[in-house]
């Protein structure tokens, strides 16, 4: 059986890929540090507790399980606190990154995958975002992806490894059948947030801006489901085994929801009313973001089976409600 190294994957989307990999055959090892991750959600295969950082823990983990493939989720994730503390995330991603890769190379492990994002486009001028348009981060987490391609870029011409970076959108929804979901401490996405304040596990849902020129005043965004970015990783992995040549795409549903249209959805999908507070906009938020995603339906024969909004929805409630 082939072993794949799925750093940081005790995380939301590391785990389910995880799953997926299993599914598909592969034998997923997790490396993850737990600072942002669940040990209950390694359910697939061997754990190894350790950081990216730790270059002898990531190597012994290479030889003791013979790794072919590595996908690399590991990094901390959100843009507010990696402007707070620059230093923590260039540490984290970009050095974190580099030690993985470097003991790629030194162990002799070919094919990469790795977590970009949508951040790497900072505010583009048009939508929908294909890979066309300039990268340009606006914030130091988008800076670490952006670095992070750029070290796929070098680590290929010096050592021959090859890669796909996947940019995906705003990764949502829960394992359909309910063994894996979205729990992050603490919590900025959209979709749980407005799920725990539905369930009174939260007072209220924050809404930032209604006067944004949409359909509703309210920002749009792209939301793909995990599940789906989850085979996206099995089909680049199998694109890399294939011989195809480094790459990086987006991974989107290619629907821009506004955050009015989100609410009404969870609203509709649990029977319950989410108690909204409206204020500002906040600095630096975009009007609109969603995806071309013609590159990975070409490239990877990707087709997103659960990306409506109903369906990411209903996951993600089903996924809390159990809880
Ligand atoms: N969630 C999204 O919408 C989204 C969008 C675009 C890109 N991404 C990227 O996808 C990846 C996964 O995101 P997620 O939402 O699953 O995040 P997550 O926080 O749930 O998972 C990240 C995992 O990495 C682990 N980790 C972090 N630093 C580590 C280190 N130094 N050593 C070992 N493990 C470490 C954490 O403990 C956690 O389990 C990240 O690279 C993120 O930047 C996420």
């Amino acid at each position: 059986m082939t072993s794949i190294l799925v750093t940081g994957g005790a995380g939301y989307i590391g785990s389910h890929t995880a799953k997926a990999l299993a599914e598909s055959g592969y034998r997923p090892v997790v490396l993850d540090n737990l600072f942002r991750g669940h040990r209950s959600a390694v359910r697939y295969g061997p754990f190894v507790e350790a950081d990216i950082r730790d270059s002898e823990a990531v190597r012994q983990t290479i030889r003791d399980h013979k790794i072919e493939a590595i996908v690399h989720f590991a990094a901390l994730a959100y843009v507010g606190e990696s402007v707070e503390q620059p230093g923590l995330y260039f540490s984290n991603n970009v050095e974190g990154f580099r030690t993985v890769l470097q003991m790629a190379a030194e162990e002799g492990v070919g094919k990469v995958v790795f977590s970009s994002s949508c951040t790497t486009y900072g505010n583009p001028d048009r939508v929908p975002i294909d890979e066309s348009c300039p990268q340009s981060a606006v914030s130091p987490y988008g800076d670490t992806k952006l670095i992070g391609e750029g070290l796929l870029r070098w680590f290929e011409d010096a050592y021959g490894i090859r890669s796909v970076a996947l940019r995906y959108f705003n990764a949502a929804g829960a394992d359909p059948d309910g063994e894996l979901g979205e729990d992050h401490d603490p919590e900025t996405h959209l979709i749980p947030n407005a799920i725990l304040a539905a369930m009174g596990r939260k007072p209220t849902l924050s809404l930032f801006g209604a006067d944004y020129p949409t359909r509703d005043g309210t920002n749009e965004r792209d939301y793909v489901h995990v599940a789906d970015l989850a085979s996206a990783h099995v089909a680049s992995l199998q694109y890399l085994h294939d011989g195809g040549s480094s790459t990086a795409m987006n991974l989107g549903s290619e629907t821009g929801s506004t955050v009015r249209e989100v609410i009404a959805m969870v609203e509709a999908v649990s029977g319950q009313t989410v108690p909204v507070v409206e204020g500002p906009r906040r600095p630096g938020d975009a009007v609109a973001l969603y995806a071309s995603a013609n590159m990975a339906r070409s490239v990877l024969g990707w087709h997103p089976k659960h990306s409506d909004l109903k369906t990411i929805c209903e996951t993600a409630w089903q996924w809390h409600s159990g809880r």
